[in-house]
């Protein structure tokens, strides 16, 4: 299909405020990027009801602190996606998938204005109910917070992915679009970070898989390329800083950082992971190291926006 290719060229990415990533990515995977994932640990739920618990056990506990977390990176994010969406129609009809505490959803519903309507689909009722809780105020658009799985009721976006990319939920989405709609996404880089070494790699060896698969994201050109092959057409393509604040760790820094994931992220508790993951941590640390000896503990972001061929 012949699709106007948006600028920065594939490849060349730029960060938001125009200057290269602090490092650049290294290319040592730890795996074997084609190797097929680890079989998930045998539950007796189908994969899609226990991807859905490994979620909501990772954000229920969030839900309540998920706006302040590490100085309020999250806040800032959303109101600067729906910049990046600007000019948002008067009127306009707007999904959120994963909306999570409605912090695009909410930036949206006031751009959209009081004939707009929003739907925030989140499957974890912790953080629906903290967006619900926020309300809404005059001059913002509905509202509607819905729980769903969008991986599996509506083929969504979320940290996209894994449900874009294995269930053609780009091609899903693209069909929801009206004639001048437009539809986001964004995916982690492939940076080889604190953040991708515990939610790429270490999460996935210990059996915790269903989250952050993004091996296939190579470079600013992947997601462009998703959208082409579901027939959409790339307008604007970023890589954007780090909103995560960030640091970059010595290797005496490397059992505090993993202290620090681990009281985060609590989906370890169950099961010995802990054990497991410590055991791998050294040798997955290793794998993110630049050229200094340090890891960079940050987290930038592809961004690409697309719309329906005129
Ligand atoms: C990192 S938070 C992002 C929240 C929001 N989009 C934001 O930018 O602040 C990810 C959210 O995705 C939700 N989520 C993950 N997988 C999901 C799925 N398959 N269906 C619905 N929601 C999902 C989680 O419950 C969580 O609220």
């Amino acid at each position: 299909m012949a699709t106007k290719r948006s600028t920065p060229q594939r490849g060349k990415p730029l960060s938001a405020n125009g200057d290269p990533p602090a490092y650049p990515s290294n290319n040592r995977p730890a795996h074997n990027p084609n190797q097929p994932p680890s079989k998930p640990a045998s539950t007796g739920l189908s994969r899609a009801a226990q991807c859905a618990l490994e979620v909501q056990l990772m954000y229920s506990s969030r839900a309540a602190n998920y706006d302040f977390e590490k100085g309020g990176w999250h806040a800032t994010l959303g109101q600067d996606f729906v910049d990046w969406l600007t000019p948002i129609r008067p009127g306009a009809a707007i999904l959120d998938l994963a909306c999570g505490t409605g912090l695009v959803a909410l930036p949206a519903a006031r751009a959209a204005g009081p004939k707009g309507t929003v739907v925030g689909v989140d499957v974890t009722p912790e953080m629906l109910e903290s967006a619900r809780a926020k309300g809404t105020v005059g001059g913002m658009a509905r509202v509607e917070w819905v729980l769903g799985d969008v991986s599996v009721d509506l083929m969504g976006l979320e940290a996209v992915g894994r449900v874009v990319r294995e269930r053609g939920g780009a091609e899903e989405v693209g069909g929801l679009l009206e004639a001048r709609g437009r539809v986001m996404v964004d995916v982690p880089t492939e940076d080889r970070t604190v953040q991708f070494l515990w939610y790429h790699v270490l999460r996935r060896e210990v059996g915790l898989e269903c989250l952050f698969d993004s091996r296939w994201i190579k470079g600013i050109g992947s997601l462009e390329d998703l959208f082409e092959n579901a027939g959409l057409e790339v307008v604007r393509s970023r890589r954007v800083k780090s909103y995560v604040p960030e640091s970059w760790n010595a290797k005496e820094e490397m059992w505090d950082v993993f202290e620090k994931n681990l009281a985060f992220d609590t989906s370890f508790a169950k099961g010995g992971k802990v054990q497991m993951a410590r055991k791998l941590w050294p040798e997955i640390w290793k794998t993110g190291l630049r050229e200094d000896g340090r890891l960079w503990n940050g987290q930038a972001l592809y961004v690409t926006i697309g719309k329906k061929p005129q």
